[in-house]
């Protein structure tokens, strides 16, 4: 299995372009089954997240081509919905298949997703907003066969849940509106940005979705839909990391696509912590000079802090001046990452959702294990700022999420490399 070592101290300069959104690609991708036309999909990130929902397309019939960051998928011969469990716990945003293909054909048989290592994932939302639009759901031996024999009707759809909204929930249920007779209004609804461009891309393939982005969304149902052209969105997720990235090793560079308005939450903590980001004609510039100063971060729904930057907030107020309290009321149990800071000197005290932080003068390499994507990158981040040479095992996670993450961050300077692990006999100190 392949492991990153970052030898730390070195300053980021120069300018880096950030891909597209993985979090709208697969949606996206998944919302080709809603018809029969071809649809060109542009800037798909090279991820192994796109990849494994390429290959579940491909095995329930459709035609795909890829061609550089482009995409073509047609879905005009699909054979199958049954989706297994293997590529389910493979991608948990398989479940997304699940709105497309009850829409279109009537029927879906789809593992339950379950939980994962940032706590627990239910999907009773999104079943419930799937039997609001009259979808019959019942769970047999861990899937859940959905029918919908009669057709989807338009109905009057609360989304929101205990911890808020739900952005595959809303993508699913949003995209099974668009085919459903009369109207859907779905309130509560998740407004993060890959929503929009969800809609964005199901209204250039016919559908008539307003109100996308924001927590009430009004969906008239159409016979049906054809095939778009769509770019997506760069990923914020991605330009958040690498702006946690300049802010923790220090230096200047240029995020070439990021877009300031998808990263409200973001820039105005870094802001807060020390961090100079400006808006540039085209991306974001990042800059970071002085003492790092400590603040509070909630991880919340859109527009809030994205829980998807909490575990690498966490690695740069570790090395902050003061005490900081960064909670997650998205995922309250995504602290995983918090037990592998410590091995590299980090002071940290976790308590229920919510860990406090006490700034140390210096983070120092270690030994570290990746649990989940957005942790891998955390602790990556870790490695930038700290003395001497971490080595970052499991990062398989890395390749789902972050292109080319340790040949773009050497680009900008950075002392990264990625290497073959091979049984050592070497323990853990
Ligand atoms: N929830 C429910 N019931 C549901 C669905 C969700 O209670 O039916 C709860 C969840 O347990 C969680 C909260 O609602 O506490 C939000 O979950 P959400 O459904 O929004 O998460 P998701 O749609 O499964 C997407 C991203 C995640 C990101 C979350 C939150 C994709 C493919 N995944 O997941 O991204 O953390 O939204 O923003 O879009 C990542 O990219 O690393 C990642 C985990």
């Amino acid at each position: 299995m392949d492991k990153i070592i970052i030898s730390g101290g070195n300053r980021l300069k120069g300018s880096v372009k950030i891909s597209g959104a993985k979090n709208s690609a697969l949606p996206i991708m998944a919302a080709t089954l809603l018809t029969r036309g071809s649809s060109v999909i542009k800037n798909i990130p090279n991820l192994k997240d796109v990849t494994t929902m390429s290959y579940l397309l491909v095995a329930l019939g459709a035609n795909i081509i890829i061609s550089g960051d482009e995409i073509t998928i047609k879905c005009d011969k699909i054979k199958r919905s049954f989706i297994h469990h293997d590529l389910v716990r493979k991608m948990r945003a398989s479940v997304c298949l699940l709105g497309p293909l009850l829409a279109r054909f009537g029927k879906v048989e789809i593992s339950h997703p379950g939980g994962c290592v940032i706590g627990p994932r239910p999907i009773d939302l999104h079943l419930k907003g799937l039997e609001k639009l009259g979808a019959q759901i019942e769970m047999k031996h861990g899937y859940i066969i959905a029918k919908s024999e009669d057709g989807l009707r338009g109905n009057e759809i609360y989304l929101g849940g205990p911890l808020g909204s739900t952005v595959l929930g809303t993508a699913n249920v949003m995209m099974a509106a668009t085919l459903a007779r009369g109207e859907t209004i779905i309130e509560g609804a998740a407004c993060e940005p890959e929503i929009a461009d969800l809609a964005a891309f199901l209204n250039a393939m016919g559908a008539k979705i307003i109100g996308a982005g924001t927590h009430i969304l009004r969906i008239e149902g159409v016979e049906e839909l054809g095939g778009a052209e769509h770019t997506i969105i760069p990923d914020r997720i991605e330009a958040g990391t690498y702006l946690i990235a300049v802010a923790i090793s220090g230096g200047d560079t240029l995020l070439k696509g990021a877009r300031h308005e998808h990263l409200t939450a973001v820039i105005d903590r870094l802001e807060e912590a020390g961090v100079k980001i400006e808006r540039a004609p085209d991306g974001l510039k990042v800059k970071r000079k002085n003492e790092l100063k400590a603040v509070n971060v909630i991880a919340l729904p859109y527009p809030g802090f994205p829980t998807d930057m909490q575990a690498q907030m966490m690695s740069l107020m570790s090395i902050a001046k003061g005490t900081s309290i960064v909670a997650d009321m998205v995922y309250p149990d995504r602290f995983i990452h918090v037990g592998e800071l410590l091995r590299m000197g980090a002071n940290i005290v976790r308590q229920g959702p919510r860990a406090t932080i006490i700034g140390v003068e210096k983070l120092g390499g270690a030994q570290v294990t990746a649990s989940d994507l957005r942790a891998s990158a955390a602790l990556i981040l870790a490695g930038l700022a700290a003395d001497g040479e971490t080595e970052v095992s499991r990062v398989y996670h890395l390749d789902r999420g972050y292109e080319k993450i340790e040949e773009k961050l050497s680009s900008l300077g950075a002392k990264i490399k990625r290497v073959t692990d091979k049984p050592s006999g070497k323990k853990k100190k």
